[in-house]
């Protein structure tokens, strides 16, 4: 091993994947692993914290050894030279898992540790893609707990210039998912079917779309569609592949909306996309297709929650002087603050 080769072990278990990963200096993945807890929680439609923290607590160990093992890591205090956990937003039970862990491990090893905002970790997933990802740009962040526009003005240093009043995107998604009786979580599957319907079937309303603020809101949509489904359930079987269609698209049209206002705003026309909604096909295709604009999006596999954004995020906080000790406690509601 040379000197100059860094590792970092990322460690994330905010929600409901268990998800450890080893990057070697800023952007080369040695190995990833997730353990998903999806099929734990579908029965209940959505993430039961209790359920979710036992089952970390289960797996977290077993996943931090094959993570080192594949990636070759035999000595862990010798070889390791970070620990990035993620420290809040989040499910407390679940933070609570992988921050334990960390700490011990960071103590054990003789590690330094450094505790990671989650959201901060689904930027970087943008950085791992593209290491010549530069500041300044904006960040559309859309997963399943936040809908927020960022301006980074350089890596540390946030500006929240807009978020949902109300539900996040991915959670409406889930929300439509479970009225049409398709499962947890609701966002791939409802991609699935509205590739195969029409998006000009019904049209649905995207409330504050029009305003000249950077601002979301997603539960009017929910409730259009909700009414839309019980007055096409009384005229026959429901066109599932249509609705979702068309809510997907009120979907990325507000999106797309918002961020368009963002990009007037501040002049800054590089967009970087993260969270597990940058998954969706619809979303990819339209910000893609925006000529005049800079897009950035991961890989679906580094959209959702993983290890890999997180051992990122902790890398450059590392080099950027950030440093916890072993005393932080995990934070549910931690807002992405500058250093
Ligand atoms: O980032 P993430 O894995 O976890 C959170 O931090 O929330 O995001 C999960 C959310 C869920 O709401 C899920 O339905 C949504 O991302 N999602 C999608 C897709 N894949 C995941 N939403 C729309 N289309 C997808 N393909
Ligand atoms: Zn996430």
């Amino acid at each position: 091993m040379t000197s100059r080769r860094f590792l970092t072990l990322g460690i994330e278990s905010s929600c409901d994947d268990t998800a450890v990963a080893v990057l070697e200096d800023q952007a080369t993945v040695l190995s990833s692993r997730i353990s998903s807890q999806l099929e734990l929680h579908a029965p209940y439609g959505g993430v039961v914290p209790e359920l979710a923290s036992r089952d970390h607590q289960e797996r977290i160990l077993p996943l931090v050894f094959s993570a080192l093992s594949e990636a070759g890591v035999t000595d862990p205090g010798a070889e390791l030279g970070l620990i990035g956990v993620t420290m809040g937003p989040g499910l407390m039970g679940s933070l609570m898992v992988g921050v334990m862990t960390a700490k011990a491990l960071a103590q054990a090893w003789k590690v330094p540790l450094l505790g990671v905002n989650h959201l901060e970790g689904h930027l970087f997933a943008n950085v791992i893609q593209n290491p010549g990802l530069q500041p300044p740009f904006l960040t559309l962040l859309v997963s399943g707990g936040h809908t927020e526009v960022i301006l980074a003005r350089a890596f540390g240093d946030y500006a929240i210039l807009g978020c949902t009043r109300d539900d996040a995107a991915g959670e409406a998604y889930d929300k439509l998912a479970k009225v049409l009786g398709l499962g947890y979580p609701g966002g791939p599957v409802i991609d699935r079917l509205a590739a195969k319907g029409n998006p000009d079937a019904f049209s649905l309303p995207v409330p504050l779309a029009e305003t000249s603020r950077v601002e979301f809101s997603f539960s009017g949509l929910k409730t259009a569609s909700l009414n839309l489904i019980r007055q096409l359930e009384r005229e026959g079987p429901l066109p599932v592949e249509d609705i979702c269609a068309s809510f997907q698209k009120a979907v990325v049209e507000a999106l797309l909306k918002k961020v368009e206002l963002a990009i007037q705003l501040t002049g800054v026309r590089r967009v970087a996309v993260s969270g597990g909604v940058a998954a969706n096909s619809g979303l990819r295709r339209a910000f893609s297709g925006r000529k005049a604009w800079e897009v950035f999006i991961p890989p679906a596999n580094l959209c959702t929650d993983n290890g890999v954004m997180v051992a990122a995020a902790a890398y450059h906080g590392y080099r950027r002087g950030k440093r916890t000790g072993l005393d932080f406690s995990p934070d549910p509601a931690l807002e992405l603050l500058s250093d």
